[in-house]
């Protein structure tokens, strides 16, 4: 009997950083959306804990462990461990989110685990405990279960769903080579004058509520956009292309190395797609957004 869930890649639409905390986070008022690109979880009982990992859509997979610091494996691992149980499963990840491109498809894979193994063994356990599970094991973990578009304050755990009633396009720019998350970060703390708390921005809500992609393109912000810069310079180019093939605006993804070009509907994000495609470009998906969080697709 195996059981597959699906989960989707995370954009921030804003990402205000605040001054580093004593236990190494940052603070964070962050505005996710899930996006149109999945990876699907598969589990299986087994009686050993395993992982693997098969690419779609030509996707590269550099540096993803296939031993128990999988964070799909620490996922299954802790569920387990919540329930006071003793048992294992195989996971198989079908993965079609870029690895290490600011998208959290690691956060994914861990939601889509942890909801995958709860439903497979009926564990039946409470959404409030399936939260706090997610957000022990990385900060955007909690979003991936609950998708949409939604708020996050803490370090980006404290997740409520945010009135969208936009029906987003972006074209999504991949990179060749991965960005370290908590190396931008560091960047930030060298570079970023803040000292102040970060508030969600009122402009960007106005802008979901009105689904106005002019007002949203105004309305999008990344603190970690110029830290990512000093250390991908290449970026910088990534940008400018994006805005002549005409995009309404170049946003970076999270901690990037990701690119996010908003489009003003379906038939545009395609022909930003192919202006994109004759200046060179080779990593790029049209994905709508929002979309849901984790949810099962089969159970056979
Ligand atoms: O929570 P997560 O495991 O995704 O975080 C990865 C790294 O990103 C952390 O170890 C930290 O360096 C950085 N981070 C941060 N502040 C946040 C979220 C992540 O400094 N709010």
């Amino acid at each position: 009997m195996s059981l597959t869930v699906r989960a989707a890649a995370k954009i921030n639409l804003q990402l205000g950083v605040g001054p580093v905390r004593d236990d190494g986070f940052h603070p964070l008022a962050t505005v996710y959306q899930a996006i149109g690109l999945y990876d699907d979880v598969t589990v299986a009982d087994a009686s050993d804990w395993s992982v693997e990992v098969h690419a779609v859509d030509g996707i590269d997979l550099p540096d993803v462990p296939l031993d128990d610091t999988n964070i799909a494996i620490r996922a299954g691992k802790a569920l387990v461990a919540h329930h006071g149980l003793e048992r294992a499963a195989s996971i198989r990840i079908d993965k079609a989110i870029p690895v290490a491109g600011g998208l959290a498809g690691g956060s994914a894979d861990a939601a889509a685990t942890l909801l995958a193994l709860d439903r497979l063994w009926d564990l039946d356990t409470s959404d409030e405990d399936l939260l706090r599970l997610a957000a022990d094991l990385g900060s955007d973990v909690p979003f991936a279960l609950i998708g949409g578009t939604a708020s996050g304050l803490g370090r980006g755990e404290v997740v409520e769903p945010v009135l969208d009633d936009g029906s987003w396009w972006w074209v999504v720019v991949g990179s060749g080579t991965g960005l370290s998350t908590p190396k931008v970060y560091k960047k930030f703390d060298k570079v970023s004058r803040k000292t102040r708390q970060p508030k969600i921005s009122e402009k960007l809500l106005a802008a979901l509520d009105e689904a106005d992609p002019d007002l949203l393109a105004e309305a999008v912000c990344n603190d970690l956009q110029k830290p990512a810069l000093l250390l991908r310079p290449d970026l910088a180019r990534t940008f400018e292309h994006g805005r002549a093939s005409g995009a309404l605006v170049a946003l970076l993804s999270g901690s990037g190395p990701t690119v996010l070009l908003l489009a003003e509907s379906r038939e545009h994000a395609h022909e930003v797609m192919a202006a994109m495609q004759e200046l060179g470009y080779d990593r790029l998906w049209a994905a709508t957004g929002p979309v849901a969080g984790a949810h099962q697709v089969t159970h056979i």
